[in-house]
């Protein structure tokens, strides 16, 4: 594991951005794991801005993101996909149809989780995995639990989640209870991860999740584990 302690919020985004810059320039047509959350948001800010300057290029790239909302469609404005379209895809030369998000508004959501991880490896498996960081040690929505769940799967978001969201809902009562996440072996299976984090209420747990035991209890620790991660952080 390679930590980077970067100086504020700007370092983490453009030294982020100059990874997933760097890995579009060797494999033009690779396949980016994407995440949402305020963290990312300065990271796709630089590459929308190198799009424009014309130093990166998305034509042949592909995207799949961690994890959506369980009970919102793609147009409401706090869904995950309505996310990326916003930050990201409406503004580079990404063809829409390859970028992908769980669908939030299934029919059958036993169903979804297991198109959604079929569909991953189809695609042949994500080069560059990007994440950001719950209080409680989520990645993607893999809230802390008993144990590592390895596929993508259906959670039901844990306390302090919740909580942590009604700021974008206005309340409570309005933030999803469920999501669609992909599961922890699916995020292991990245040839690389970066996780970001920024803010001195991230503090404790990145030290959690890297200096401390891996446990389910924490589930970013499993990072550990993981041959190729980076983690760009800038905590104090
Ligand atoms: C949500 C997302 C996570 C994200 C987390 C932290 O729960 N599902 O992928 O990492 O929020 O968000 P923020 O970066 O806003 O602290």
């Amino acid at each position: 594991m390679k930590v980077i302690w970067a100086s504020d919020y700007q370092e983490v985004s453009k030294r982020t951005a100059d990874y997933i810059k760097a890995q579009i320039l060797m494999k033009p047509n690779c396949v980016l794991g994407l995440a949402t959350g305020s963290s990312p948001i300065g990271t796709y800010q630089n590459l929308v801005s190198a799009y424009q300057n014309g130093e990166v290029d998305f034509s042949k790239v592909t995207s799949v993101n961690l994890d959506e909302y369980f009970g919102l469609d793609g147009e409401h404005d706090q869904s995950y996909r309505y996310f990326m379209n916003h930050h990201l895809f409406d503004h580079v030369n990404i063809a829409k149809e390859n970028t992908f998000v769980p669908s939030g508004i299934t029919e059958d959501i036993e169903q979804e989780t297991q198109r959604y991880e079929q569909l991953i490896r189809d695609l042949g498996g994500v080069d560059l995995q990007l994440l950001g960081i719950g209080h409680n040690g989520h990645i993607g929505f893999n809230e802390p639990c008993n144990e590592f769940v390895p596929q993508t799967h259906v959670v039901d978001l844990g306390e302090s989640t919740i909580q942590a969201n009604a700021r974008f809902f206005g309340s409570v009562e309005n933030v999803p209870k469920k999501a669609i996440t992909m599961g922890i072996g699916t995020i292991m299976s990245a040839k690389k991860i970066i996780l970001i984090a920024s803010g001195q209420d991230k503090k404790e747990i990145i030290h959690r999740s890297i200096y401390g035991a891996v446990t389910p209890d924490v589930p970013a620790s499993i990072l550990q584990l993981h041959p190729d991660v980076t983690v760009i952080a800038a905590v104090d």
